[in-house]
């Protein structure tokens, strides 16, 4: 396919350099919106690596996803204050009112959930970074209005 073939040539064009893998990735996630999963065959074959091996890194990584984002990326903190602040019990609320899971993205595209291990704002936890800004001390209600304000 045309996004295997695009795929093989920024494998290609990478090849060389050692731990080439990830700018890789990164290079095909930032061409795509996402690596998609048939793109890993390739990169895959560039790099003399197994499909499982490439797969173990996509997955690894949080910032890899396999299908695109939606129009704004809600990081949501699921490490040990934000969690002891209730931090849990808000991303479950949210992702019930949005009818979606983790890394999931709403119906309409709008909104993706994601989960992010500390965003180093544990002295105002519970904390999200919403569209790469970071936002302290949430609650549902203040949550809800966040995301409201964001654009349709
Ligand atoms: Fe959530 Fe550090 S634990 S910001």
């Amino acid at each position: 396919s045309a996004q295997q073939a695009t795929a093989r040539a920024i494998a290609g064009a990478h090849s060389h350099r050692e731990g080439a893998l990830l700018p890789i990735l990164h290079a095909v996630q930032e061409e795509f919106g996402c690596i998609p999963p048939q793109t890993i065959p390739a990169i895959a074959d560039v790099l003399n690596l197994s499909r499982a091996e490439v797969h173990g890194v996509v997955s690894f990584y949080h910032d890899f996803r396999d299908t695109p984002a939606g129009r704004h990326v809600v990081k949501l903190c699921r490490a040990e204050a934000c969690q002891a602040m209730g931090g849990a019990a808000l991303a479950e609320q949210l992702l019930e009112d949005l009818d979606t899971g983790w890394s999931g993205t709403t119906a309409d595209g709008r909104l993706t959930i994601e989960p992010v291990y500390c965003l180093g704002l544990c002295a105002c936890a519970p904390a999200a970074m919403i569209d790469e800004k970071p936002h302290g001390r949430l609650d549902a209600a203040r949550l809800t209005t966040l995301l409201s304000e964001l654009a349709p």
